[in-house]
Order: C-alpha cells, then structure tokens, then sequence
C-alpha cells in the first residue's frame, strides 16, 4: 500500500545530493528527508568505529522523523556500517555499494572479450578503500572477478571547490588512475559521492570506451525496487525536499548549490541528540 512518509537520505556532507537527485528524478512524487553530518565530514579519512558511531548517530536521527525508508547515500558510511544501520532500522536500508556492485558486475560482463574476463576497479575513499566492501560485494555476485581499489582522496576537495575540470583535476585523475590501464579494467566504478561530478576528467584519463559506474543511479534503481508497493502514486503534485544539515557554513551553501545545481538557500540547521 502506497506510504505517504517521506523517504529519508543520509550523507556524511552535501555529496550525497547526487543520490537526491537521482532519487528525484525517479521517484518525482516522493517526499524527500535528507540528511548531511557536516559537522563530522569528511567520513573517508576516519577509522571503521568512528564511522559506525557517527552513521548510527545520524540514522537515529532520521528514524525518529518517521521516515519510510533509509537510504544510505554516503559510500563510507555504506561500506563500514550498513549492517549496524540495518540493525537499528524499523524500515528498509538501501546503501550504495551493493547497487553499484551490481551494477559494474552486468556492465563487466557485458564488456569481456573472447573468454577474457577484464576486471574493475573502484575508485574511492580511503576508508571505502580499506573495507573491501565493494571488492566483497562483486565476489560474491561474480567469484574470480578481478577488483582493483584506488583511494582517490583528493577527489573529494576538488569537486566542493567547484575544480573538476581545470589542470589540477586532470593531473590529479592521471595520478591516481595511472595504474588502471594496464589492469585490464574496462569498468570503473565512481565509489563516492562526490565523484560523479569529475567524471568528465575520470574519462579523459582512462582508456577510450571504458565504463563508468555512478552509484547514485543505480542507488536510486534500488530504492525504487525497495519500496515499490509502498510508492506513492496518482499523486497531481511533486514530492517536497527537505534538507538538513549539520553545520551550515557559507562555505557549505556554496558547495552544497554546486551539487544541487541550484542555489542551495534552503539548508536547515539541526543539532544531532
Ligand atoms: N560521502 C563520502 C563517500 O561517499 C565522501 C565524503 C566523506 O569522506 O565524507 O564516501
């Protein structure tokens, strides 16, 4: 039966917007709830207990606003704590890097040549990186498939400077993704929040032809699959957004508008129990 509770998004920070957006766009009649600890981001740089504290802080947070489901938009928090979010959760729990795994896998497949299997490489935090999560999550679809990781951390300030094009984000993407040529990768998943907004600079460093996983659209397939029954439908109007933040910094309006694509006046200022 068709739920008329909002849906509830959760990111470290303002990246997670992606996964708003792509949320949107699919499901235009649903009401959104997100919800950035930007006063604790980033979250890629910490250790695996801090995260699992700072998520279930969050995730709290969002269930006591009656939320209908619970996506969790950011990949660290996706990799590191999704099972203690599933845990404390009522409703459903939808992370990123299951989606995306799914994804790169059928996209993998689709792209072996002659018996050959080409690998992936995934491209993400630091602490993404050292769980192993989206290298977990392929096996476990695809044994035998061949995963590389590749902490890019630098990503993450370039693209809330709004640098995602320039010479310091193309000689920052050929650093990092020097490797992954001669690794046979012909799929390469965007593992964080924030690096959907370089993919143009990901791609021009990266052997032509190779695919590019987003998350946060195979993320927003998920839900959809989720939540199907609970969907609302027939609606005459678009679902309202409602975004909160942890810390509401000048700095962070500005960077949270480069996500949304949009002036980001309306960020709401909440204080975690
Ligand atoms: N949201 C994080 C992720 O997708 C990136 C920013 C952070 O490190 O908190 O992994």
């Amino acid at each position: 039966m068709s739920d008329p509770r909002p849906i509830g998004l959760f990111d470290s920070g303002v990246g997670g917007l992606t996964v708003l957006d792509a949320v949107a766009r699919r499901m235009p009649f649903e009401d959104l709830l997100y919800l950035g600890d930007t006063a604790r981001l980033p979250y890629g740089t910490k250790s695996p207990e801090t995260v699992r504290r700072y998520a279930r802080r969050a995730i709290g947070f969002l269930l006591s606003q009656g939320v209908k489901a619970v996506v969790v938009a950011c990949n660290t928090a996706s990799a590191l704590a999704l099972d203690a979010i599933e845990e404390m959760s009522p409703v459903p729990v939808v992370g990123v890097v299951a989606p995306g795994a799914e994804a790169a896998v059928a996209a993998a497949r689709a792209s072996d040549r002659d018996g050959v299997r080409g690998s992936i490489a995934v491209l993400a935090t630091e602490a993404t990186v050292a769980s192993d999560a989206y290298g977990r999550a392929v096996r476990a679809l695809d044994p035998g498939r061949r995963v590389m990781h590749m902490a890019c951390p630098l990503f993450v300030p370039l693209a809330e400077e709004g640098w995602t094009e320039n010479e310091v984000a193309h000689a920052a993407a050929a650093r990092y993704l020097a490797d992954v040529p001669r690794s046979g990768a012909r799929v390469v998943v965007l593992g964080c929040t924030h690096y959907p907004l370089l993919a143009r600079t990901i791609a021009a460093a990266l052997p032509t032809g190779t695919i590019l996983v987003d998350s946060a659209e195979t993320a927003a397939r998920a839900v959809e699959a989720a939540l199907a029954p609970a969907l609302r439908r027939g609606e005459t109007s678009s679902g309202k957004t409602r975004l909160l933040v942890t810390d509401a910094s000048d700095r962070l309006r500005l960077v949270a508008g480069r996500f949304l694509g949009r002036p980001a006046a309306d960020l709401t200022l909440v204080d975690l129990p």
